[in-house]
This record gives C-alpha cells, sequence and structure tokens, in this order.
C-alpha cells in the first residue's frame, strides 16, 4: 500500500515535500526530477526556494507531465510557461536542461514518442511530483486511459476543463480540448513518486487512489502497483479515507523515500 502521510495543511505538506526533493538533489546533482504544474505543486516549490538556495542545481534535469496541445507555447497558461516562471527562474534551473511535451500541432505525430525517448536518454525520472484531478486523472490520464498508457495525446474531459478555467478568465470553453501527457505507464516507471493532494474536492479521488480498486475509470489507482509512492495530504482531502485514523498512527518517522 502507498505510504499516506497526512499534515496539518499544504504548507506543511509542500516544507516535507520540498525537503524530499532537495535531499536528493544533495545527493545527486544530476538528479531527473518529473514536474507538475496546476495550483497544488505550488507550496512545494515555494518551499524550494529556500531549500534549494546556494545548492548546484546547474546538472539538474526535469520533465513536465503535459501540455495542452495547439496553445501557442509562449501563451501565459501554456505549461512551458508555467514551468519557467514556477519552477525554472525561481529556482535558478538550467531552461536547456527542462522539457516540456511539445504541444505545437506541427509535428505533433510524433511528438509523444520523442518526448519518452528524451526521457529514456534521460535514464528515467528519479522522483516524480504528481497532483490528482478530481476525477482521479494523474497527469492528464483522464478516466478510461489505459494503465500502461504512454506519452501521447489525449482528450480532456469537461470536468477538467472545468477544473482549469480558472487559469483562461474563467471560462471551459477557453481551455484547450486536447493535451499532450505523459502516460500511466511512463509515470509508473519514475522511481520514486510523490503525490501531493489538498482540500476537500480531492477527497473521493484520493480515497480511490489509496483504498479502492486499481480501475482505468479511476487511473490514479495505477500507483497502487508502484512499489514507491508516497501520498502527502491535508486533513479535507483524507477525509474520506476509510483507513484515515490507521496511517495517522503508523506514520513512519521518516517517509520512505529519505532512504532511497
Ligand atoms: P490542481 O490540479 O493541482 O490544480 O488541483 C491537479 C491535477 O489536475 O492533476
Amino acid at each position: 500500500m502507498a505510504e499516506v502521510i497526512i499534515l496539518p495543511d499544504a504548507r506543511a505538506a509542500g516544507e516535507l515535500v520540498a525537503d524530499a526533493i532537495a535531499t536528493l538533489v544533495a545527493r545527486r546533482p544530476e538528479a531527473v526530477l518529473g514536474l507538475a504544474t496546476g495550483s497544488t505543486p505550488l507550496p512545494v516549490y515555494e518551499a524550494l526556494r529556500s531549500r534549494l538556495g546556494g545548492a548546484d542545481v546547474s546538472r539538474v534535469r526535469g520533465f513536465a507531465l503535459d501540455e495542452y496541445v495547439g496553445l501557442d507555447p509562449a501563451h501565459p497558461q501554456s505549461y512551458r510557461s508555467v514551468i519557467a516562471r514556477e519552477v525554472v527562474e525561481p529556482l535558478g534551473l538550467d531552461p536547456s536542461r527542462i522539457r516540456t511535451p511539445d504541444g505545437r500541432l506541427e509535428g505533433i505525430e510524433d511528438a509523444g514518442d520523442e518526448y519518452e525517448a528524451a526521457i529514456a536518454a534521460a535514464g528515467g525520472i528519479d522522483l516524480q511530483l504528481l497532483g490528482i484531478g478530481t476525477d482521479g486523472h494523474i497527469a492528464f490520464n483522464e478516466p478510461g486511459s489505459s494503465l500502461a498508457s504512454r506519452t501521447r495525446i489525449k482528450t480532456l474531459t469537461s470536468q477538467t476543463r472545468a477544473d482549469n478555467a480558472r487559469f483562461f478568465g474563467g471560462d471551459p470553453d477557453a481551455v484547450p480540448q486536447h493535451c499532450l501527457t505523459q502516460g500511466v505507464g511512463t509515470i509508473r516507471d519514475a522511481r520514486q513518486v510523490v503525490l501531493v493532494a489538498d482540500g476537500r474536492r480531492k477527497a473521493e479521488a484520493v480515497h480511490q487512489l489509496v483504498e479502492g480498486p486499481v480501475s482505468a475509470m479511476w487511473p490514479a489507482t495505477a500507483l497502487q502497483l508502484h512499489p514507491h509512492v508516497t501520498v502527502v495530504l491535508d486533513p479535507p482531502a483524507a477525509s474520506r479515507l476509510q483507513l484515515a485514523g490507521y496511517f495517522r498512527e503508523t506514520r513512519a518517522a521518516k517517509p520512505a523515500w529519505q532512504g532511497l
């Protein structure tokens, strides 16, 4: 079962995960990080600023989970722009070592395979940071996604477009319809997965992820098959866990990732 850690709030969660990433980078300066976008990872990146301050991050590599298809890479809400603004610039990473799937229409048919090849050439992802959608998606693997899938084009559900409308002036129709996303199989290849969720809206997806049957209807449940997954929650996100009390009592003194 995934290691589940319930902390008082999103800030505490961000600090714990930032500690894990900073420890990894200190031990392995050429670490390959899997970078997530959305609101959830922001406290992680915020906490990382002080933890990585002064560290040599010049060799850190990074791969984003996904990108909108057909959105100008220079658009402020392209994930290429978001990763540059929220991760690369504040943390002082080398932009040439950080990649996002190429969602431009020209050459899109090969973009998934090229992204997979780039991850493989980097030696695979050491630590993949993840959020979770209210519909149970990880990256943009919406319900019904193959649990063995690789980076490919997917159609966003109306739920996800409504969830992400806040980044597009509140208009779900302004959210692109398609994305290029790492597959569930791609994510499962990461050596360590750290999924963060906060808020009651995520409670059902978190319950399914941790306690539900493995099912393509809740793609995050595929993480139950991964040997090194840590799920970091605030109390509202943990509110539907039947085993919440058990997780609180058995919380490891040190998250398992610190032994990696
Ligand atoms: P959020 O998105 O962090 O903005 O809630 C998570 C996700 O869709 O994976």
